[in-house]
């Protein structure tokens, strides 16, 4: 009901969502066409290049669309405009430059999994799963996708690599085991601090080549043993390990069986042992059930956006429900461990590790 003095109420946020799926679009077109390479070419002279010099460096048919597509990512904070010229902002330089270290521009066409789960998403809330052909193509997408994600997920092994040293969780000559080990980015980064280490890498048989050669490219093949197979099943050359890494994969899987692997993983860390999560962790909806000792439930949504988007995703090819923090202490508690610390060392990416209750493990 509404009064003469009340707010009127706006349709912005519905104009959002429109306008999410349009600005998603125009990014990929940008990266199809090559304007942001185009744009990091022309970097000598620094001054941008206007619409016509634009259109002449990707291949458009002229400025006028060239103009409408590169001032909608000016407005998206993507590109800047000065006078007639468009350039490149900082994090169009950092994230969307193709050869750029930090590159996202895979990222931007692999993230969302496949195309065809979202259409079908509102059949997959339910009936609780997509269509297998969805999951099928998840399969498939991985190897793009690892990839894709390979050099930010090289940042964060290194600087776990540095904590566990730290804190003396770190041997010369440590046994990792690496769950979903998908580009091989953790492998690498982690042998790279300890060559004489040894790791057991997990991962599908359409996925696993890329570890393998990832090893090879960096000297490290010899100490890499290759396991394909599910993760949860495969038999281990290992019964203990000194780290086991899930990076990135929890979320993906149901409740169940991703208690069941957190339980492996534990059970391989042994007394001694850390197991690594790195995950988006969605909000946990029972702390905020709890009147005045919980977080508001709004609030927490809203923080979580982007780990929640990301559960959204895996929830739309996957029957995975995303992993909550409350998940992850309930998982390792009953399985005789416990989330000993968390950390963020690279933006939005949360490592948690997590450590056996016996006395070898708090000594
Ligand atoms: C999001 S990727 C994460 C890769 C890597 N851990 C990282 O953080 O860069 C998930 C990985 O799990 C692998 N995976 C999915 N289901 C699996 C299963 N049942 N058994 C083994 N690996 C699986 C995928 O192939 C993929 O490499």
């Amino acid at each position: 009901m509404s009064t003469e003095t009340a707010t009127p109420v706006t349709p912005a946020p519905v104009w959002d969502v429109i306008n999410g799926f349009t600005s998603y679009w125009a990014l990929s077109a940008a990266l199809d066409l090559g304007l942001f390479d185009a744009l990091a070419q022309d970097d000598d002279s620094g001054t941008g290049l206007d619409a016509s010099q634009l259109a002449a460096a990707i291949g458009a048919a002229g400025p006028g669309p060239v103009s409408v597509l590169a001032e909608t990512l000016v407005a998206l904070d993507l590109l800047a405009a000065v006078e007639d010229r468009f350039r490149l902002t900082p994090a169009a330089e950092r994230y969307l430059v193709s050869t750029a270290p930090a590159s996202m521009a895979a990222l931007v066409r692999y993230s969302p999994g496949p195309p065809g789960a979202w259409p079908g998403l509102a059949d997959t809330v339910r009936t609780g799963a997509p269509e297998p052909t969805v999951t099928a193509a998840l399969t498939e997408l991985y190897p793009a996708l690892v990839r894709a994600t390979g050099p930010t997920q090289a940042g964060v092994a290194t600087a776990v690599a540095a904590e566990l040293q730290r804190r003396g969780w770190w041997p010369e000559q440590p046994t990792i085991v690496d769950l979903g080990c998908g580009s091989g980015a953790w492998l690498t980064a982690l042998l790279r601090t300890r060559p004489k280490g040894t790791v057991i890498a997990v991962d599908l048989p359409n996925v696993l080549p890329i570890a393998e050669q990832a090893a090879t490219d960096a000297g490290l093949r010899e100490q890499v043993i290759a396991v394909a197979g599910d993760y949860l099943g495969v038999e281990l050359p290992v019964a203990e390990a000194d780290v086991v890494v899930l990076a990135h994969v929890l979320r993906a899987e149901p409740a169940e069986r991703a208690r069941q692997l957190l339980a492996r993983a534990v059970e391989l860390a042994g007394a001694g042992g850390v197991v690594v999560v790195v995950d988006y962790t969605r909000p946990d909806p029972a702390r905020a059930r709890h009147d005045g000792d919980g977080e508001d439930r709004g609030a927490a949504c809203i923080a979580a956006r982007h780990e929640l988007l990301l559960s959204l995703t895996m929830l739309a090819s996957t029957a995975g429900l995303g992993v909550t923090v409350a998940d992850l202490r309930a998982w390792a508690e009953a399985a005789g461990a416990e989330l000993v610390d968390s950390f963020e060392p690279v933006p939005r990416q949360h490592v948690r590790l997590i450590r056996s209750r016996t006395p070898e493990a708090t000594s």
